[in-house]
């Protein structure tokens, strides 16, 4: 990782594969419909800030496609050497990636026709610093398009104590490394202190039932749990007695599993 003062608290590059794949099916129906609604058309020129392994830069790709182009920024050379692989393996010509901060791109400035970023501020000590960096790559008439999550939302039904404490540990581990786990709650109020007049928001919270992605909180807390014991967060002994019951609570069809509510937010930029 390059230059920058809040730590990733999760995993990068091959380990992260995984876990971004079921982030990105857990999110991406209500990601897509934000990006439709929000104008993404063929044609565009597109930036996707903090973009991982580039699951939702590479759909972005497709969508814009043949004359519209992509960038993928992150600051993991890891996440965007998968997301390069995973581009040439699939054929895309119209999608790039590039290592670099969200505080400094090293995009150019007021060009882009939309910018987006999803499940970014949430890791960074200065959101508002990355949002103005991301508003800046915009054009005069483009659209800045930001979704985020707030980690204290999430719940299950039946409510579950062991489930509770997976997202109390993720949100220590967050505060522990200066990020912000519930800037979803922060975002509509950003866009208007950027100057955004009315911003277009809503709320949206997936809410899973079975399957593979049931396994994500347990996924998370197992990937950050190198920083937990580290700082002194929580015990091995804790972490492991509640991977297990997670992984067998996940495989309980009667169980619902909230995940966190995302704030979308999304305007256009006055020409
Ligand atoms: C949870 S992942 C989300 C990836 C992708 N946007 C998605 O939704 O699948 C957060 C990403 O932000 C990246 N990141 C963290 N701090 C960053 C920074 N300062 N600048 C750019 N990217 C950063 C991480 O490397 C990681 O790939």
């Amino acid at each position: 990782m390059i230059g920058d003062s809040s730590k990733y608290v999760l995993a990068t590059g091959a380990e992260a594969v995984r876990r971004l794949k079921v982030v990105n099916d857990v999110h991406g129906n209500d990601s897509r419909a934000l990006l439709q609604k929000a104008g993404l058309r063929p044609g565009m020129k597109v930036a996707d800030i903090g973009c991982g392994t580039g699951n939702l830069t590479l759909w972005m790709a497709e969508w814009i496609s043949p004359m519209g182009s992509v960038n993928g920024v992150d600051i993991s050379e890891g996440q965007i050497q998968q997301a390069s692989e995973n581009a040439i393996g699939l054929g895309f010509r119209n999608a790039s990636f590039s290592v670099a901060t969200a505080y400094d791109t090293g995009l150019l400035k007021g060009s882009y026709d939309l910018v987006y970023s999803r499940f970014l501020l949430m890791h960074l000590d200065n959101p508002f610093r990355a949002l103005r960096e991301m508003s800046a790559l915009v054009k005069p008439g483009g659209v800045l398009v930001c979704e985020d999550g707030d980690f204290e939302s999430p719940f299950s039904i039946p409510g579950n104590r062991d489930y509770e404490r997976c997202f109390e540990l993720y949100c220590l581990a967050g505060k522990s490394e200066n990020a912000h786990f519930q800037v979803g709650l922060e975002l509509y109020r950003m866009f208007l202190d950027l100057g955004y007049a009315k911003p277009n928001v809503a709320l949206v919270q997936p809410v899973i039932s079975e399957g593979e992605a049931k396994r994500l909180p347990e996924w998370t807390l197992e990937e950050c749990s190198p920083l937990l014991i580290k700082r002194g967060i929580a015990e091995k002994e804790e972490i492991d007695d509640l991977l297990s019951r997670l992984s067998k609570l996940a495989q309980d069809r009667t169980v619902l599993f909230a995940m966190a509510r995302m704030t979308q937010v999304w305007a256009e930029k006055q020409a």
